[in-house]
């Protein structure tokens, strides 16, 4: 009893342990919360039981499992106030017109900054450490995420000043690394966030600091305690301790010079690779602040000026659902056009079902369409709800019961967000799988873009990929604007892309799950696409970063006769199938062993380590997993090492490498 009692309790803790990387660490569960809670209780009432069992490492010993309950509560030094807002020049002069009441004076020194939109955190350090990051929380009270506050690299974990000051500043996610999370969430068939400042508060309030690391946020540094006698000199002296302070700072005499800053930045900002909502404009004395004190909830000395949002109210006509390469079905909100600084805007994505949920959206609602700083519009909320059809009740949007392109059936996978259509040849799929095939990063086909894919599908020229290998001259200048030069040019690039190495190929193939870096890690492994059609589950999850679920999809995708086919006609057609397999490495001492490098070791650089430690036959990764054999820990080690220690993988510091070499 107590041996097979054991026995759960360590296979319970292994699937927690690897279901948490998926939804904390790669962000793409394989179940759902309530198979985890599931597991989680299990093993939690084992343990209860017998308490003989439980060990540190245990997932039930990471303070609640749960990423919103396990927050230490620290109370602010003083309170985080928010600011008033001004949203014309009027309100500003006003705001202006007060403070020189205030101060007696005729003209008062103000520093105008950008409004970042973020979330704000306050950083304590003491001994020229970084000892403690909080959230702002209800103001008073916040949390916190000092783990999680150290894997943003704008924020320094060591200063010159040995004295205890208090920072505060903003967490932002530049567009950039949004995008891009954005883009693999779609990928992985997770939900899409909204906006950059939705994702960096996600990314701040998780327990795992690996989450926040792979959000790749910034901190900009605005606030300084205790302060210097001029809030210039605090962003000066900020800056000069090594923080990241924005320099689209100006120090204005008197209000009209901040009116124009607004001005100026009201375009200008929409160049900046993060997002701003505004302008914040402080009283630069120090004295002044004080003798113009706070009310219950802002400060008296500083205002926060809003940028009219571009926005405007519509009505949505209706809801379609756009069916994308891999299938995955996408609500948009198809409106009535209406003009947005400068822009006609007739449609908005939805992003997912969740999010219909959460602005309660229904067809023929009048909603408020806003255009941030970047291009995409999107639906903020709803603000008259529409009659239904027939002027009977509002019927809440549903997720087709069959591809609104081909009829094909839509399933949604246990622990994905998005719904898909499973019909592998789906003209939406189709044209969509084609456009992906030709991208550049994949078989490069210059000149097939979405014009001429509609033309191809829609003249039934192209069924798969394959048939782009079958194209002729003839069939290519029939084509609405497409000439005999044009129609050889693409001949040519298509016969190019027959000589791209395998990953392409494999990348091209939009197999769920299996992206770019992927499908190299696939081809570096199995050198052919023979070996990876016929690879088993154990033979695929053997490669670096390949788990049971991606393993799942490649073993589904072959296991489909037309994807067989497909590929056999690209062989045929003469695309590249095979690699020579790289030389395998004489086994040398290390031959099999995973390396993460992590911190900066004594004597070694990481690139001189990972030449080491692959001259004695082993590999070296980026991220911890099961699969790492040792981690090697320098000087101020990142998350790695945490997670290093929960999955119980070996630790080495320099030495401890040497003597394994
Ligand atoms: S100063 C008491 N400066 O805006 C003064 N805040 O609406 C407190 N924010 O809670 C803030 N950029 O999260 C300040 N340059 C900036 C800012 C900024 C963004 C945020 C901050 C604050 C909110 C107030």
């Amino acid at each position: 009893m107590a041996a097979k009692l054991d026995k759960e309790v360590r296979e319970l803790r292994d699937k927690l342990i690897y279901h948490e990387h998926r939804y904390y660490v790669m962000d793409a569960p394989e179940i759902s919360d309530a198979e985890y809670d599931a597991l989680m209780n299990r093993l939690k009432e084992i343990e209860g039981q017998h308490p003989e069992l439980v060990t540190p490492d245990s997932p039930t010993q990471r303070v609640g499992g749960k990423p919103r309950e396990g927050f230490v509560k620290v109370a602010h030094s003083q309170p985080m106030l928010s600011l008033d807002n001004a949203y014309s020049h009027e309100e500003l002069r006003d705001f202006d017109r007060r403070v020189r009441e205030i101060a007696g004076r005729e003209r008062i020194d103000y520093v105008a900054e950008l409004k970042l939109d973020g979330l704000s955190l306050a950083a304590r350090y003491d001994g020229g450490r970084l000892v403690q990051a909080i959230t702002r929380g209800d103001g008073t009270v916040g949390e916190d995420v000092t783990p999680n506050a150290r894997t943003i690299h704008s924020l320094p974990l060591a200063i010159k000043h040995q004295g205890a000051i208090e920072v505060r500043g903003e967490i932002i996610m530049p567009r950039r690394s949004f995008e891009r999370l954005n883009a693999e969430r779609e990928k992985a068939g997770l939900s899409l966030f909204a906006n950059p400042r939705n994702a960096a508060a996600g990314g701040v309030r998780v327990l795992d600091p690996a989450v926040t690391a792979a959000r790749r946020l910034t901190y900009f540094s605005y606030a300084l305690f205790p302060p210097r006698p001029h809030h210039t000199a605090n962003l000066e002296w900020l800056a000069e301790q090594g923080f990241n302070v924005n320099r689209n700072w100006r120090l204005c005499h008197g209000v009209e010079p901040v009116v124009k800053f607004l001005d100026d930045w009201e375009e200008k900002r929409r160049t900046l690779p993060y997002e701003t909502d505004g302008v914040v404009v402080k009283a630069d004395s120090l004295d002044l602040q004080r003798e113009a004190g706070f009310t219950a909830k802002a400060p008296r000395w500083a205002i926060a000026y809003k940028y009219a949002a571009r926005a405007a109210e519509t009505r949505v006509e209706r809801i379609e659902w756009n069916v994308g390469r891999t299938g995955t079905l996408t609500p948009v909100a198809i409106l009535d056009p209406v003009q947005l600084g400068g822009v006609t805007v007739s449609r908005s994505t939805l992003h997912n079902a969740d999010e219909i949920a959460r602005l309660g959206v229904c067809e023929g609602d009048t909603v408020l369409v806003e255009r941030g700083g970047d291009v995409i519009p999107k639906v903020v909320k709803v603000v008259k709800q529409g009659k239904g059809p027939n002027g009977e009740g509002r019927r809440e949007p549903q997720v087709p019961k069959h591809c609104p392109i081909c009829n094909g059936h839509v399933v949604r996978e246990e622990g994905e967000a998005a719904w898909r259509c499973v019909n592998v040849s789906c003209p939406a799929q189709l044209k969509g799988s084609l456009i992906h095939f030709a991208a550049r990063r994949v078989m490069d086909i210059d000149g097939l873009g979405e014009a001429l894919v509609d033309q191809l599908v829609e003249k039934g020229l192209v069924k798969s990929s394959a048939d782009l290998y079958d194209l002729t001259q003839e069939q290519l200048e029939n084509l609405e604007r497409m000439g005999p030069k044009s129609a050889a040019n693409i001949l040519a690039e298509i016969e190019a892309s027959k000589k791209l190495p395998l990953e392409r190929v494999i990348h091209g193939l939009s197999i769920p799950h299996v992206g770019e870096r992927l499908a190299k890690t696939l081809a570096d492994h199995l050198s052919s696409m023979e070996a990876l059609m016929d690879a088993s589950d154990e033979a695929l999850q053997e490669a670096a970063d390949v788990g049971p679920k991606v393993a799942e999809s490649i073993r589904d995708f072959f296991g489909e006769p037309q994807n067989k086919k497909l590929v056999a006609r690209l062989q045929k057609a003469g695309v590249r199938m095979k690699e020579t397999p790289k030389p395998k490495a004489a086994p040398g001492k290390l031959t099999g062993k995973t390396f993460v490098l992590t911190g900066t070791l004594p004597t070694f650089s990481r690139d001189q380590a990972q030449e080491k430690i692959e001259a004695a036959g082993g590999k070296v990764s980026s991220s911890v997993s099961k699969k790492t054999s040792y981690v090697v820990a320098g000087a101020d080690p990142g998350s790695k090492l945490d997670k290093a220690r929960s999955l119980g993988v070996a630790v080495l510091d320099e030495k401890g490498l040497l003597d394994l070499l």
